[in-house]
Order: C-alpha cells, then sequence, then structure tokens
C-alpha cells in the first residue's frame, strides 16, 4: 500500500497538529527552488564548477554499475537537476528522478531534454506515489536525505522497498557524524546563524540509519565509514555477516522477538484470567455497582452542597 493511500495516518491528537511555524513541507520545498534560482550548481555540488558539474556524477554511475540488470528502471530520490541521472541514461533502459523542488525539476528537464529516456518528476516530498509497487530495480539517494527529517528518510525507505523488485537493490549515502571530517560540517552547522535559521541537515551514525533500514524491510550487504549503504529486498530484513554492530542488530532483532513472544503469552494468559468465570462475576457485579448502572440508586438525596 502507497503510503498516500490512506488517512488513517492523520493525527489524532489537537497538540500533534500544533507544528513549528515554518517548518512545514511547502516552506521546506520553497527553500530548495529558492536554492535553485540562486544557484543550483552550488546548492547541489559546493564542490563543483560548472563545468565539474557535467562529470562528476560519473563517479556516482560507476559505483552503481556493479548493481544495474539489463534493461534497467532506475529512480533517483532528491534528483536534483539530474547530475547523477544523465550519466545512469546509457546504461538503463529507464532513468526516473523525482525531487520535492518544481525548480529543480523544471531546470534538470530543460538540461536533460536530449535524453529520452530521462524522467524528472515533481514529487510531494515524502512518498513514491507516482511509482507503482514492484516498479524499479535499482533506487539511489545522494546528498539528499541528509537534507530531510529523519521521519521523511524513513517513509522514502519504507516507499523504497515497496517500489523494488524482489532483489532490487538501494544504495546511498549519508554523512556519519562520528568522523572527524563529517563531524567539522557538523560543527559548522552549530554556529548561531544556523540556530537562529535553521539549515536543514542531518547526521547519523551507521547503526541509526542501518536501524532504520533494516526497520523498513530492507537486508543490508554494504555499511561503509563514510556510511554509503548497499541495501536489497529480500524475503528476510537483516544485516549481512562481517558488517559493523552486526552483534547489535541480531542483539536488538533478538530481543524484539523475544518481547514479541512475552507480550503475546502475558496476553493469553490476562485473556485466560478475564474469562475465569469468578472475575466475569466480579466484573458483571463492578458493573452493576458503577455509577450511572441501572441498579445503583445514586448519591443519598439532600447530602451535596448549595
Ligand atoms: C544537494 S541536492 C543533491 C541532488 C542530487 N542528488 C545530486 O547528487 O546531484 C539535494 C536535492 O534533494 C532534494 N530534496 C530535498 N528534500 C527532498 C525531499 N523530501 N524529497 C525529495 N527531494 C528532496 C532537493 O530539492 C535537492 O534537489
Amino acid at each position: 500500500m502507497k503510503l498516500s493511500d490512506s488517512d488513517r495516518w492523520l493525527p489524532e491528537a489537537a497538540l500533534d497538529r500544533l507544528g513549528l511555524e515554518g517548518e512545514d513541507l511547502a516552506s521546506y520545498q520553497h527553500f530548495w527552488d529558492r536554492a535553485a534560482q540562486l544557484d543550483a550548481v552550488r546548492a547541489i555540488s559546493d564542490q563543483d564548477s560548472d563545468e565539474s558539474f557535467e562529470t562528476s556524477g560519473i563517479v556516482d554511475a560507476e559505483g552503481l554499475a556493479p548493481f544495474l540488470p539489463p534493461d534497467c528502471r532506475f529512480l533517483e530520490i532528491g534528483c536534483g537537476i539530474g547530475r547523477v541521472l544523465q550519466h545512469m541514461a546509457p546504461r538503463c533502459r529507464e532513468v526516473h528522478g523525482v525531487d520535492i523542488s518544481a525548480e529543480m525539476v523544471k531546470r534538470g528537464q530543460e538540461r536533460l531534454a536530449h535524453l529520452p529516456n530521462v524522467h524528472l518528476h515533481h514529487g510531494n516530498g515524502y512518498d513514491l506515489a507516482l511509482f507503482d509497487d514492484v516498479s524499479v530495480d535499482v533506487c539511489y539517494c545522494a546528498f539528499a536525505f541528509q537534507h530531510m527529517p529523519r521521519t521523511t528518510v524513513f517513509n522514502y525507505l519504507v516507499e523504497i522497498h515497496r517500489v523494488l523488485r524482489p532483489g532490487g537493490v538501494l544504495r546511498f549515502q549519508v554523512p556519519n557524524i562520528l568522523r572527524d571530517d563529517q563531524f567539522t560540517a557538523f560543527q559548522y552547522f552549530s554556529r548561531p546563524w544556523f540556530v537562529l535559521h535553521p539549515y536543514p541537515m542531518n547526521f547519523y551514525t551507521q547503526f541509526e540509519i542501518v536501524s532504520l533500514a533494516i526497520k523498513a524491510g530492507f537486508w543490508v550487504e554494504e555499511a561503509s565509514g563514510d556510511i554509503v549503504v548497499v541495501a536489497r529486498k529480500q524475503e528476510q530484513a537483516g544485516v549481512a555477516a562481517g558488517l559493523p554492530h552486526q552483534d547489535h542488530y541480531r542483539e536488538l532483532q533478538d530481543r524484539n522477538a523475544a518481547l514479541t513472544r512475552e507480550v503475546a503469552t502475558l496476553t493469553q494468559a490476562l485473556d485466560r484470567f478475564r474469562g475465569h468465570p469468578l472475575i466475569r462475576a466480579a466484573r458483571a457485579a463492578r458493573d452493576l455497582l458503577r455509577p450511572g448502572s441501572r441498579s445503583d440508586p445514586g448519591p443519598p438525596q439532600g447530602t451535596g452542597e448549595g
């Protein structure tokens, strides 16, 4: 089921609906539209010049090459103006990119108009409603998950798992807060200016992001020190042998499974207890004596105040 198929996710509590002013999805989309207008190339890749931008995506495309089946249908989340898509075009049958920014998508469509198998889509910023279940072979996300709230990243992971074909691969990258070079970037964003004007930037540990991928249903095959993750849609979720923290994930999974079993046993015991004739009789008597029940005579008259 697509995330957007249902309205059962609507918040129930008034406090849940409060929300931070200026932190809604529309202002977030507006941020990326303004970035695209100001300088799309540097908003995407601050290390690139206009010239190097045309070729910097080749490295990404080469990294993806081992995962591409023949006739591959490829999808990039947060594709910007197609820095990577352009180099996937000769390697795949169909190349799709989805981005929250209409401005990025428009510029990307203009840039890559000469590549007929490349399609850029303006997405809603949190799901892949544009794509059918089991319709994509390989998904990719670079320098985009880091700009989204963690909850959105998780939504995308769940949606990517939905749209991938069995055996399909997701490759993505997020910055590692535990690495000194990437902690420097984290520190940069801790400056008072960014506290006053929050910039959408999130850092992870390997353990956190791999746990989210597992929770979304993936089998995680790789998670490098600079957190490039390779995850596959398989029957079972989990991590491959040899991954860092492998024992922790197993331990967590075992503990979750043990807890689920314990809850089931306790629920059964509680049901048996509730069904015991003595307990049923006691509950029936309590219900009869409850204020408001028909046999309840109510408080004695004339004892109230006033
Ligand atoms: C730094 S750029 C990277 C672009 C591209 N991945 C690349 O490497 O060339 C980040 C992109 O993610 C997009 N983005 C940010 N949040 C998004 C979201 N929630 N859903 C889809 N795209 C998003 C932005 O509009 C922007 O184009």
